[in-house]
């Protein structure tokens, strides 16, 4: 029997899984790793330690079985900057570092505005674009080393085949790729002033990137193995949870909530919260968006205000009335993607009055959690996307009390998958599409189903669609209020502050 392996790059850990020629699970193992943040909103990883990870994951697969293909996925967005031995000269800068602010601006004004134009998509501090102006501004050594910038899943494939390579669902999420025409822009790159040499080769998602190279330490026994070109975390797990046609939504509840569709054909969102992307499956496109703190805000909420535990607050927040008696929370508390786009924007509880006690506060964050989710939904009917189906997937999909209100929230019914670890069973099945030369789209269909149905209460539906519009309203009446505080709170730039770094940084901060 076939087997194959998909590889989850995560920000925490690497994550594996391998499946067999039926779309089983038959195995997983993950290895951990940490974030380095040497200044506020920066972070940085060796990827050294990602390649470290996957050796050590590999290796406790090849034990059940020696798989047919593997297939990689990871974070999306970050810039490992390579030399020409393909070695990092440099840290990784991640997805959710903030350091490129003005950069993002400059990517705007040095493509004269005609960014979206090119390449499908406004600038954001999280897209490579802005990483590699900031490189080289700051970190002018290591860029006079570098001859090549890769995604992070794509650095454990070269270490793997030694092919530079990327898949389209990543190079998307660069700002240096045209999303329709499914290749790098040439338009992009020339105003930005990067070398097109630098970018890795970019294939479809199912497509053969190159087979593992001999004399791996312990891993021999994969020498001619295919490596399939994956896709981004996003777009792999929406492989692991079916979203193989227009119709079908995908909603992530982890730190992050992040809402998926497949699209019919190409459309941008002109209001800028939906990215445009391509699709793991072959020649389609998708729209993505996300809300920063989704269960990271009921993980604040635990830790900081309830201290009980989670199945104690789920329930304490279903003892309590849709509407938390007049309570409403703003989930903003480490800003706002989509589809605010403000990096200033902040949590609030509004409406307290002295009678409300935690299960009400409890219930309140649940809500505003799914008041902001929601909102996205809203737009991609805005937007004319079809949403018949919404599949659920994360942590989040785990709590009764959160889907419940969700469902309600959104006044349609929520469908549960049994997919664990979604990215990394997606990267396998793309692996045994690539490998199988079989459509992805019917794996999945065949593969991946609903397991259980979560129905709104049409009461507390009926309260919401009275409530949603005042959640709405909260964001832009406090926004003023709210950045003014931002900068009471600033601190004053120590005098002795460093000039910007002009030397390559160590790899692994010192202690
Ligand atoms: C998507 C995004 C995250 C990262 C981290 O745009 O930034 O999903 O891929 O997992």
């Amino acid at each position: 029997m076939a087997a194959f392996v998909g590889l989850d790059v995560g920000t925490t850990a690497l994550k594996g899984v391998m499946i067999d020629d039926a779309g089983r699970p038959i195995d997983h193992a993950a290895a951990p790793y940490t974030v380095d943040s040497p200044r506020p909103g920066w972070t940085q990883q060796n990827p050294d330690d990602w390649w470290r990870a996957a050796q050590t994951v590999l290796h406790r697969l090849v034990r059940t079985r020696m798989p047919d293909a593997i297939g990689l996925t990871g974070q999306m967005h970050g810039s490992v900057f390579l030399g020409p031995d393909d070695r990092p000269v440099a840290p990784a800068i991640l997805w959710n570092d903030q350091r490129t602010e003005a950069q993002a601006e400059a990517v705007t004004r040095l493509t004269g505005g005609r960014i979206v134009d090119w390449t499908l998509n406004p600038p954001r501090t999280a897209f490579t674009a802005s990483k590699i102006l900031w490189f080289r501004e700051h970190w002018q050594d290591a860029a006079r080393a570098t001859t090549g910038v890769v995604l992070p899943k794509d650095y454990v494939r070269l270490r793997l085949t030694g092919d530079r390579a990327t898949d389209v669902t990543d190079a998307s999420g660069t700002n240096l790729f045209d999303v329709r025409a499914r290749a790098w822009s040439l338009d992009a790159s020339a105003a930005l002033g990067i070398d097109p040499g630098w970018l890795p080769t970019a294939v479809e998602s199912t497509a053969v990137t190159g087979t593992v190279r001999p004399g791996l330490d312990g891993l021999a026994g994969l020498a001619g193995v295919p490596v399939i070109a994956g896709a981004a975390d996003q777009a792999a797990a929406a492989i692991g949870l079916g979203i193989v046609r227009p119709g079908l939504v995908s909603l992530t509840l982890g730190t992050s909530g992040v809402v998926y569709a497949q699209l019919g054909g190409v459309s941008v969102d002109p209001s800028g919260a939906f990215h445009t992307f391509c699709h793991s499956v072959p020649g389609t496109w998708m729209m993505m968006a996300g809300v920063l703190s989704a269960g990271g805000s009921v993980q604040w909420y635990r830790d900081t205000v309830d201290g009980r535990d989670f199945p104690t607050i789920n329930a304490a927040a279903l003892s309590v009335e849709p509407g938390a008696q007049g309570l409403v929370f703003l989930p903003y508390l480490t800003g706002e993607r989509s589809p605010h786009n403000d990096p200033q924007a902040r949590g609030a509880f509004i409406g307290l009055h002295r009678g409300h006690g935690r299960d009400h506060l409890a219930r309140a964050v649940f809500e505003g959690v799914s008041f902001a989710l929601a909102d996205l939904v809203d737009q991609l009917g805005r937007l004319g996307v079809p949403v018949e189906e919404v599949r659920i997937a994360g942590g989040g999909a785990h709590s009764g009390a959160w889907t419940s209100i969700l469902a309600s929230v959104l006044g349609r019914p929520l469908m549960r998958t049994d997919t664990a670890d979604a990215s990394a069973y997606g990267a396998a099945v793309l692996a045994a599409a690539g490998a199988g030369g079989q459509a992805v789209d019917d794996l999945a269909r065949a593969w991946i189903a609903g397991t259980d149905r979560i129905d709104p209460n049409p009461a507390a539906a009926e309260r919401y669609r009275t409530l949603h519009p005042l959640f709405r309203d909260l964001y832009p009446a406090t926004r003023a209020i709210v950045h003014a505080l931002q900068d009471t709170a600033r601190p004053a730039p120590a005098a002795d502050a460093p000039p910007h770094a002009r030397s390559s940084p160590a790899l692994v901060e010192e202690p």
